[in-house]
């Protein structure tokens, strides 16, 4: 583990921020299309940075899922938003 992407490129409120604004809520029905979601899915999101993402399929899929996000830099492991 190293924490390269948090410190030379986006910190992780930063990257949470723009990613919030990514996939907002309004846009559930577009990227649950795109992604192929399904209810009952195993689903590992690697390199899930803060968890933005990984947070909202947990909640637009109503926590109907086995999620489990990696990444490899510590700071974004150990960030709570
Ligand atoms: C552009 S960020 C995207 C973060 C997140 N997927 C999102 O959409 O907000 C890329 C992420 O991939 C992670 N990453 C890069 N190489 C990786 C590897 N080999 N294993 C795990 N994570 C990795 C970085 O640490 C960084 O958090």
């Amino acid at each position: 583990m190293d924490n390269h992407w948090s410190t030379l490129i986006q910190g992780p409120k930063t990257l949470d921020y723009a990613k919030e604004l990514r996939f907002s809520d309004d846009r559930k029905d577009c990227f649950i299309r795109v992604l192929g979601l399904q209810p009952g899915m195993s689903i590992v999101d690697l390199g899930c940075g803060p968890g933005t993402l990984t947070r909202k399929i947990l909640k637009w899929l109503n926590h109907d899922v086995s999620l489990i996000g990696i990444d490899r830099d510590f700071t974004f492991v150990e960030y709570e938003n």
